[in-house]
């Protein structure tokens, strides 16, 4: 049984990862390579190797009551979504909440990770890590990797002919920042995801203009859904979930377009996804559809070649004098510090049981945490999987035999095609992937004893968000706060942005509403008699 666990990062997946170890009384060490914790969400001025990198305006698209970790709400203060220097904010309060702060070693790069020669029969790791300059190697009996997968940039310069020639500035999003150095320039912004969107929308309101080239397309969501409600509230639900599974595809497709398109035509703005049939994950953005509206972003088809001064795109259109091309075509998954074969399958491809454990090792004592991505937060996902991973450790929880997961893991790929399309991520259903872990570590909420026992929290469960308290309500990791949270999340969320009352008897009242009625047939009556 491990009892040494290495984990390495402090971002959002390492802080659950070195929570949860600590929790199940293992002894956990945390290496980080920066000075401090959050990863992704702790901001810079310039982009560094082998870290993620954001701009500076990046809010989450999650919303507090969906992105906390399950047993630790974000603060009441904090607005719906937040930016990245809050959520920052939020994750440190995380870290000395847990006392997690003296388990983390800062300024400490993991550069390998090796099986040890007698991994068959103890599943012990060698890992050595590079400390100002000098080297060290300790063994462990396990390996959480949280190094997160916003990192290597992907941009397949051979797709775009011609950007050799090319004499403008040309780079990845990673390298944006902010917008002020791109003021009164001629901008074009390639791929149509979070980040080209976001930086397209940044950069239109100073740029001379922008245009926004995108192969494929994309449903764009609002942040601000149903009755101005965060998205996440109204859609991530488990009743959503559950007809979800038992319409006929047809039908749930047909709603999901509908919900989709909801704001607005996505055809008539050139965004519409090419094959509709595939269920491509929605980009959130609140102001691209205006931007489109006023013409300060320019929505174009896929690039079909760069000359020295423009960009060629596929229907023929020409954008002349391109100062900055701006290539958010994503990111790659790379393990430098450890053998590739290790997590990725013969296709090159991450392959790893539920998104976190190889399938093919001697011993299950490397896990995977927050790589999987869905439509609901990564604190609650990467919670659930270091709680999980950590009962695999232990022995409390066990995974099949090796050729059932390799199985397993070929048929998802091949439902992950047909549902995703040929989407670089690792996509899957929130709400069924956390079900399907939190059944494994025994801590998925039951329906039938919440209806019988508590039927006001079972409705709450049933039709509300399926916010990350509700896989800390039961079963081991029980959070005793979760009932309470699960019931005023609502409250939170309306609290947050009424922040002027309007008493009730500005509104219009039920009594006029009901007036109104009773003075309708009256009026028909009126027009009926000067009619006749
Ligand atoms: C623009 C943008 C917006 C996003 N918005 C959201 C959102 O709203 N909601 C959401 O849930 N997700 C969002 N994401 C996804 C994001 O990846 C996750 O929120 C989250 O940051 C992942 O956390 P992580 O801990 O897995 O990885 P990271 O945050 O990348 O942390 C990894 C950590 O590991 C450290 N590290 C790496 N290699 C080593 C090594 N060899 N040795 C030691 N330390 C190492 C790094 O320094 C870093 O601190 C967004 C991503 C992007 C790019
Ligand atoms: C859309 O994708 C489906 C499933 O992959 C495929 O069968 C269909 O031919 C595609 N349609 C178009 C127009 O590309
Ligand atoms: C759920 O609760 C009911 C009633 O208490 C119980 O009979 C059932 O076994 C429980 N189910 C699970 C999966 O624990
Ligand atoms: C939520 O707020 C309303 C109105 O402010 C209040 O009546 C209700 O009791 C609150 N609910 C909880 C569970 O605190």
């Amino acid at each position: 049984m491990a009892q040494n666990v290495a984990v390495i990062g402090a971002g959002i997946s390492g802080l659950a990862a070195l929570k949860c170890s600590l929790e199940a009384g293992l002894r956990a060490t945390c290496f980080e390579k920066s000075d401090s914790v959050g990863g992704l969400w702790n901001f810079m001025d310039h982009a560094e190797d082998g870290r993620a990198s954001i701009y500076r305006s990046v809010f989450t698209n999650a919303c507090k009551e969906m992105m906390c970790y399950p047993d630790f709400p974000i603060p009441d203060e904090y607005p719906n979504f937040m930016h990245n220097s809050l959520f920052l904010d939020y994750l440190r309060l995380y870290a000395e909440h847990f006392e997690l702060l003296r388990h983390i070693k800062f300024k400490t790069a993991v550069i390998s990770v090796r099986k040890r020669p007698d991994f068959a029969i103890t599943g012990q790791w060698d890992v050595t890590i590079e400390k100002a300059g000098k080297k060290e190697s300790a063994v462990f009996d396990a390996v959480l990797i949280c190094t997160g997968h916003h990192v290597y940039p992907n941009l397949p310069l051979v797709s775009f002919p011609g950007i050799e020639k090319f004499k403008g500035h040309y780079m990845h999003n990673r390298d944006y920042k902010e917008p002020t150095q791109y003021a009164g320039k001629r901008i074009l912004v390639v791929g149509l995801g979070n980040s080209g969107a976001d930086i397209a929308v940044e950069l239109c309101r100073t740029a001379e203009k922008v245009c926004l080239s995108t192969r494929s397309g994309s449903w764009i969501m609002s942040r601000v859904w149903d009755k101005g409600y965060p998205w996440d509230m109204v859609y991530l639900t488990r009743f959503q979930s559950f007809l979800n599974d038992i319409l006929p595809r047809a039908i749930s497709d047909w709603l999901y377009e509908n919900m989709m398109e909801k704001r607005f035509n996505h055809k008539n703005y050139g965004l519409a996804p090419l094959n509709r049939s595939l269920r491509k994950e929605p980009v959130f953005n609140d102001d691209l559809a205006a931007c489109i509206m006023c013409g300060t972003v320019v929505v174009k088809p896929n690039i079909k070649e760069f000359t020295e001064t423009s960009a060629v795109f596929d229907d023929g259109s020409v954008m002349e004098n391109v100062d900055v091309v701006i290539f958010a075509t994503g990111y790659s998954y790379a393990y430098p510090f450890m053998d590739d074969s290790i997590v990725k399958n013969s296709k090159n491809q991450v392959s790893l049981y539920k998104g976190v454990f190889p399938p093919t090792l001697e011993k299950t004592t490397l896990g995977v945490i927050g790589l999987v991505q869905s439509l609901g937060g990564i604190p609650p996902t990467s919670d659930i999987q270091a709680r999980w991973a950590i009962g695999v450790l232990k022995g409390s929880c066990k995974l099949p035999p090796k050729d059932k997961m390799l199985e397993e893991l070929n048929e998802a790929e091949g439902e992950k095609k047909s549902w995703f399309g040929h989407s670089e991520s690792l996509s899957t259903d929130y709400v069924t992937y956390m079900d399907e872990l939190s059944s494994f570590i025994g801590c998925k909420p039951n329906l039938s004893k919440l209806f019988l026992t508590d039927p006001k929290l079972y409705w709450e469960v049933f039709f509300g968000p399926c916010s990350p308290y509700q896989f800390r309500l039961m079963g081991p990791g029980k959070w005793h706060g979760a009932r309470k949270a699960i019931l005023n999340q609502w409250n939170r969320t309306i609290q947050a942005t009424r922040t002027r009352v309007v008493s009730s008897h500005t509104q219009a009242s039920s009594f006029i509403i009901l007036a109104t009625l009773l003075f309708m047939p009256l009026l028909l009556l009126a027009v009926f008699l000067a009619w006749s």
